[in-house]
């Protein structure tokens, strides 16, 4: 079976992770994001990925390279963004498609039984057929509801956007994976940027649009606050994975780190070769590869790209997202949901004791 994995969009609430990383490329607990879902594809009998890729395309054929776990990839390059569906029309006119593919949106992070929705699809003799989660509140999707035998009756806009629209009739939502036939791609008018949720679906209703709800985990990593929550259930194992051991806190440390007389944990990942000195603590974070924070320093519920430095007893508040390379001065305090562009100095002088970079305590002081 054949898969395309929309994988061009900017990312740009992922800023400025996504400044330097295109999405599909970022670590999630250690490991480029798009690998994830490539396991979950393979174990529903996916045997070619082809990746649709604009924005930093490049750097995703780099990190993902010709393979994954037995999972052929292959690459369709638009020169300007194609939106959701017409990316799709590209790769046919390119060549090589199958008569009925999976399409994927490439920030979701599920293991939903794929395999039941393409049966069901076979079964109804559908043209396409969507995946359907239930979320706690739907006002702000667009909203799926289906009839009895699952075919789709309507693509209802965002309750929120619309103040006098009557209670959600579901709180079912596009999950962002289809199973279509070839049929609804010759739909997709080339050559120009065209949504699949605000063009194709809606002129599919009543000619052959099903839905098929699951339960089962699904969250889209497209935001800082989804990226951690993902982290933090993959270290807890609420969703499948093939991850290696957590540590007694639950956290990922992988290879080259050095984090003696620190504290690391709960539930955080530390990437290949970062440092953590002593009496420095990072809890319910992520940290990319080659990140080094300083004596002292306090990160919480946050996320530091590649080669970022963390200056001794610095604090960083929760939900603050550094982008690769930046420098955090030692003393610093960064606000709550911060953002720090790669290759900056954050340098705000507010040591409590109005010290401008407190020194660095000893091995000794840092482990008390
Ligand atoms: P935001 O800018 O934060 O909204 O993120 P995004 O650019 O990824 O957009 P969104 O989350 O809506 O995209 C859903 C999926 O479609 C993601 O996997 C994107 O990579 C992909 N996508 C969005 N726009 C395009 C596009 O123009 N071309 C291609 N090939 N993929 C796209």
């Amino acid at each position: 079976m054949q898969a395309l994995i929309l994988a061009g969009g900017q990312g740009t609430r992922l800023r400025p992770l996504t400044l330097t990383s295109p999405k599909p490329a970022l670590p999630l607990a250690g490991r480029p994001f798009l690998t994830f879902m490539l396991d979950w594809l393979a174990r529903h009998g996916v045997d070619e990925a082809i990746l649709s890729c604009g924005f930093l395309g490049e750097e995703v054929a780099r990190v993902l390279g010709r393979s994954h776990r037995g999972v052929k990839l292959r690459y369709v390059n638009e020169t300007e963004p194609l939106g959701t569906a017409g990316p799709l029309r590209l790769a046919a006119d390119e060549g090589g498609l199958d008569d009925r593919l999976l399409v994927l949106n490439g920030d979701v992070l599920t293991d939903f039984d794929l395999s039941a929705q393409i049966e069901f699809h076979v079964l109804k003799g559908a043209a396409a057929t969507l995946a359907l989660v239930a979320v706690d509140d739907p006002s702000s999707y667009g909203l799926v509801p289906t009839a009895a035998s699952g075919e789709v009756e309507a693509f209802l806009e965002k309750v929120a956007d619309d103040p006098s629209a009557a209670a959600p009739p579901t709180n079912r939502v596009n999950a962002g994976a289809y199973v279509l036939e070839r049929s609804v791609i010759e739909r997709i008018p080339p050559g120009r940027p065209v949504s699949f949720e605000r063009e194709i679906f809606p002129g599919l209703v009543g000619e052959g649009l099903f839905g098929h709800p699951f339960d089962g985990y699904w969250i889209d990593i497209g935001t800082p606050e989804r990226y951690l929550e993902a982290t933090q259930d993959l270290l807890t194992g609420s969703v499948e994975s093939t991850l290696p051991p957590r540590d007694d806190s639950g956290s990922l440390v992988l290879p080259g780190c050095a984090t003696e007389g620190a504290e690391v944990g709960p539930l955080s990942v530390l990437g290949e070769w970062c440092t953590i000195e002593p009496g420095a603590r990072v809890a319910r974070s992520v940290l990319h590869r080659g990140v080094t924070v300083g004596a002292g320093a306090v990160i919480e519920h946050a996320v530091l790209a590649d080669g970022v430095t963390v200056g001794p007893r610095a604090r960083l508040g929760p939900g603050a997202v550094v982008g690769s390379g930046a420098r955090v001065a030692g003393g610093a305090q960064v606000p709550a949901g911060a953002r720090i562009a790669p290759g900056t100095l954050f340098a705000a002088p507010t040591a409590p004791d109005g010290r401008r970079f407190p020194p660095v305590p000893s091995a000794e002081e840092g482990r008390a």
